[in-house]
């Protein structure tokens, strides 16, 4: 099975549309999302719809979907995180509304076989940065591998008998053929606000028959996505950060 790996959209159309673009021409089974297909980006419902057309086999909530869709009210959100979801809140359309209020939260575990989460598999609001936050998953899980977002970095963690080891992932491809005796903690980066300094999309890949993990960079019409973002009098530095991918 071959499964397309999508997080933290963030309802950035022309990043997604790209990265669909790219994968039509790839063999793929089923879609995952990770979260966070709304928030920060001026095309909610496109963002939406996408991904709704997709019918992915699993998809979870994320804390940007959980406010905009007024599950929660945002309250430890900065002033322009907040502004974006209220205003998010308001361009939704009643369908998309409830169809974001209606996925779960993480972890759900897929086919038997792996964990997709938020945030982390713990606590779908919480971070995994680095060693210390993904050491402190793998002892209290039992996930042989798990998929996670949220920080929208693309990274893998591996746990191995003797050692936790971090894997940076290389720009514009990155693949890896997961070791046995090894549990993994893969973040496929975000595709519609990357945050580790490279402003391409960013999505993932996983054969489960090969065993290989794959991470992929794309470039799409940043300026576009940027001037929506103005256009619709969103905050500035969310059309910013675009191009720094931070
Ligand atoms: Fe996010």
């Amino acid at each position: 099975m071959r499964y397309l790996i999508l997080s933290d959209i963030h309802a950035n159309h022309e990043a997604l549309r790209a990265v669909l673009a790219h994968v039509k021409r790839k063999r793929w089974d089923r879609a995952l999302v990770l979260g966070d297909v709304v928030g920060y980006g001026a095309d909610p419902n496109q963002a939406v719809d996408l991904v709704r057309a997709l019918k992915p086999v699993v998809a979870i909530r994320g804390n940007h979907d959980k406010v905009c869709s007024g599950i929660e009210d945002g309250e430890m959100f900065n002033r322009v995180a907040l502004q974006a979801a209220m205003w998010t809140r308001e361009k939704l359309t009643p369908s998309n509304l409830r169809w974001l209020r209606s996925l779960p939260e993480g972890p759900v575990v897929v086919d038997g076989a792996f964990a997709v989460a938020h945030g982390t598999p713990i606590d779908e609001d919480a971070y995994i940065f680095g060693e210390i936050e993904a050491l402190n998953v793998f002892r209290q899980t039992a996930f042989p591998l798990c998929f996670f977002g949220h920080s929208h970095f693309p990274v893998i963690f591996g746990l191995s008998p003797d050692a936790i080891q971090t894997v940076l992932t290389t720009s514009p491809s990155f693949r890896l053929r997961l070791q046995p005796g090894v549990r993994y903690l893969v973040n496929p980066g975000s595709i519609g606000q990357p945050r580790d300094g490279n402003p391409l999309a960013s999505f993932g890949m996983f054969d489960s028959e090969t065993r290989t993990v794959s991470i992929h960079r794309l470039p799409y019409r940043i300026e576009r996505a940027q001037q929506k973002i103005l256009g619709a009098g969103l905050p500035r530095p969310l059309a910013d950060r675009l191009a720094l991918g931070r």
